[in-house]
């Protein structure tokens, strides 16, 4: 793990959060080092990479923090939201309790940061069509109503995973 200080021009600090197994934290190592955990166990406390990403000819060090989606591995809730620029707000499209769950995720944001956090639902999961249980429409819908972006990313083949974080680093700057 990097140090979480750094002299960089532009760091920003971003995190996940949803319920416990959605795929955070195989969006951030597929972002952060192109690998996925078929067997990934569930995370406890509270992990971070940093990946530089280029936006205009300008390198932006992007901080992403992972914590445990289930209560009793979290770690102190104020400290993981503290400076946080951008948020990925996670759930799994084939577990509709995990969308369900999204209302709540969103208080705990607004609670610990100030509204002005660039936030991104994330149904995560779309390569598991055959067993979707939550449409691109509800999550378009939902996204729309709590002023949010939106996309569906497969941590497992990648698909949109760089964009995800892409919008919300690029937003943010
Ligand atoms: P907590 O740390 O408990 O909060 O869970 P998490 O949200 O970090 O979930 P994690 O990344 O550990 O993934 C949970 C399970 O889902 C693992 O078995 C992963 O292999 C699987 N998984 C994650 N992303 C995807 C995906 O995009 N597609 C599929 N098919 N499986 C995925
Ligand atoms: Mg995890």
């Amino acid at each position: 793990m990097d140090s979480p200080i750094g002299g960089e021009e532009y760091l920003f600090k971003i995190v996940l959060i949803g319920d416990s197994a959605v795929g955070k934290s195989n969006l951030l190592s597929r972002f952060a080092r192109n690998e996925f955990d078929t067997n990934s166990k569930a995370t406890i406390g509270v992990e971070f990479q940093t990946q530089v990403v280029e936006i205009e000819g300008k390198e932006v060090k992007a901080q992403i923090w992972d914590t445990a989606g289930q209560e009793r591995f979290r770690a102190v809730t104020s400290a993981y939201y503290r400076g946080a620029l951008g948020a990925l707000v996670v759930y799994d499209i084939t577990r509709k309790g995990t969308f369900d769950g999204i209302k709540r995720w969103l208080q705990e944001l607004d609670t610990q940061n100030d509204s002005s956090i660039v936030r991104m639902l994330v149904g995560n999961k779309c390569d598991l069509e055959n067993i979707r249980e939550v449409s691109i429409e509800e999550g378009k819908t939902l996204a729309e109503a709590e002023g949010m972006f939106f996309i569906e990313t497969s941590a497992l083949d990648a698909t949109n995973v760089q964009t995800a974080f892409e919008i919300v680093i690029r937003e943010i700057y």
